[in-house]
């Protein structure tokens, strides 16, 4: 259960549920819980409720943790210090073996994620990155990203979505997702990556298309599409349309947003068919990229098979056609960079009012974060001092209280998933069904109904799927193993993607400050989205 964290998880708990819990929050917890907070009144504050809970208290939090995080104020700072002062956290060496196994587990982990990042930054490979910027002469999408941003410290969501799926990889689904600044402004992106089968949109593209637009909509923020796409997958257009989740609802999604005032702003960079189409013209503002971006809903080809017209790209559906005739888009840029610039400058129109400044007080962590390599676990069955045997005796209760709690929660919510997510456990700490504002895993993390590693005390598994055959059963356990994994996960985006245990503090204080933007901007609806006549 501790092995994730979120914001919320701690308060309006029962309180047998809360004591029995609290004996497996061990001193190696508490003292890297600080790694995960922007300072330690985040900490304090846990460890505040967890006090509370043990005498008996029903602590009553109402409390928004977030913004104690944000708070400077050095005589509240004094008043925790005071009343909690940090515990010694060194690790007693009965434990030292376990601190050893965990780090050699994560630095296999590590590598495997480091190998799979080199991967996908790669795209749709050599022959179609050629093709994309010399035939095409088209910028890649990171490249684009360069120019669009600030600066490069985005953050990028889900770069595994798309890996080894059942109809093949995907790198990064075909698409770049990430919340980065432009002008100062936290503003999502969703860009295509056209190296990747021209950017066509495959289910895990539409899904991971449909996550950005989520996240823009709970946090309230800007929204930019690079649209270089063809369209469907057509080899799996029927997983791609019509059900809820399917394509069209980035085109729902992009109508709700414009009338909850999100701005949305589109560049046309490459050829848009189709449901690639439908994004720009939807956007609210949207530009394009003269030779380079074309929008039709049927290309030169089709065309032809129709009516037997030949007709060039540029004639049906070119930059200036669109600029001067049909009025799908609002700008004409001579030059890739000059639509960034243009972009840049929409956004600085919008006259968004910033978060101010502020200079945060806090201490630096008192142990490296390297440390935490040794502290994410590899498995349970030989894990630090805990009392479970009172679990069996309100544990359905209180997991009800607690998922009750989770989903009513109003404040942002951040899940880390630093171990095993079995089961239950997704729901009552904030899984994805319960709608955190972000989640993320650490490489070695397990999500799964069930520990893999458990496989053979099940009855089930071994009767009805191994009658009693040792090799199918291994089988069995290999499979479960795979599916378990951080980057099966990922692949499938059930998270926001796979960060490195040493990066959560900085990845944890990214988020916080792109959800404190959401305070400083007109959120009203305006009840009707932005139409172009
Ligand atoms: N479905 C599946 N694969 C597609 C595709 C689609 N809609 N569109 C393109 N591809 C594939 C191509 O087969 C090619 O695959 P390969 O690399 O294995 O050979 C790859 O994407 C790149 O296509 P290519 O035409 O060689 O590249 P390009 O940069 O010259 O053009 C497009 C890219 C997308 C502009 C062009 O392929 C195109 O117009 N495709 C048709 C789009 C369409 O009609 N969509 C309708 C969707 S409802």
């Amino acid at each position: 259960m501790w092995n994730n964290i979120t914001s919320c998880s701690l308060w309006r708990l029962s309180p047998s549920f809360m004591s029995s819990r609290i004996q497996t929050l061990t001193p190696l917890f508490i003292r890297h819980c600080k790694d995960f907070c922007k300072n330690r009144q985040t900490i304090w504050t846990l460890r505040n409720s967890l006090c509370q809970v043990l005498k008996k208290t029903v602590p009553t939090l109402t409390c928004n943790m977030f913004p104690h995080c944000f708070v400077s104020n050095k005589a509240r700072y004094g008043q925790y210090k005071k009343t909690f002062p940090v515990l010694d956290g060194s690790i007693p060496s009965v434990c030292e073996h376990v601190f050893e196994e965990n780090l050699r587990n994560s630095e296999a982990c590590i590598q495997r994620y480091s190998e799979l990042l080199c991967k996908v930054s790669k795209g749709g490979g050599e022959s179609a990155i050629l093709r994309h910027t010399q035939r095409n002469k088209k910028l890649l999408v990171r490249e684009r990203l360069r120019m669009l941003l600030d600066d490069e410290t985005f953050l990028e969501l889900s770069p595994f979505a798309g890996f080894d799926l059942p109809y093949g990889d995907v790198p990064a689904a075909g698409c770049l997702t990430g919340i980065g600044k432009i002008c100062g402004v936290w503003c999502v992106f969703m860009a295509n990556d056209a190296t990747v089968k021209g950017g066509t949109i495959y289910p895990i593209s539409v899904k991971k298309q449909l996550r950005a637009q989520q996240i823009a909509i709970q946090n309230r923020l800007l929204s930019i599409y690079l649209v270089d796409s063809g369209g469907a997958f057509l080899p799996l257009q029927a997983e791609l349309f019509p059900d809820q989740s399917h394509g069209g609802r980035v085109f729902y999604n992009e109508a709700i947003m414009s009338a909850m005032k999100i701005p949305q702003v589109a560049v046309v960079c490459g050829s848009c068919t189709a449901g690639g189409a439908y994004v720009p013209t939807m956007a609210e503002e949207t530009v394009i990229v003269d030779k380079i971006g074309s929008m039709f809903l049927a290309g030169p080809p089709l065309v032809k098979a129709a009516t037997g017209e030949d007709i060039s790209p540029e004639d049906l559906g070119g930059a200036s056609m669109h600029s001067k005739v049909s009025g799908c888009v609002d700008h004409f840029a001579s030059s890739e960079k000059e639509a960034y610039e243009c972009v840049r400058n929409i956004i600085l129109t919008l006259n968004y009012e910033l978060p101010p400044e502020e200079t945060l007080e806090y201490d630096d962590p008192l142990y490296s974060a390297e440390e935490l390599l040794g502290l994410a676990p590899r498995g349970y069955s030989y894990t630090l001092h805990i009392k479970l045997a009172e679990d069996h005796t309100n544990r359905l209760k209180a997991q009800a209280s607690m998922m009750a709690a989770v989903a009513c929660a109003a404040v942002p919510k951040i899940t880390l998933v630093i171990g095993g997510c079995y089961g239950n456990e997704s729901y009552a700490m904030c899984g994805r069904s319960f709608d955190p504002n972000f989640l993320f895993l650490w490489p070695n993390a397990r999500v799964a109904l069930v520990d893999s590693r458990h496989i053979s005390t099940f009855p089930q598994a071994r009767d009805d799927d191994c009658t009693g055959d040792d090799s199918e059963l291994k089988h069995l356990k290999e499979k479960l193993d795979e599916e378990n994994s951080a980057f099966h996960s990922s692949a499938r985006l059930w998270d926001d993607g796979i960060i490195l245990p040493q990066n959560s503090r900085k990845v944890i204080a990214q988020c916080l400050t792109i959800m404190k933007q959401q305070k400083y901007q007109i959120a009203s609806l305006q009840h009707y989205p932005v139409i172009r006549l």
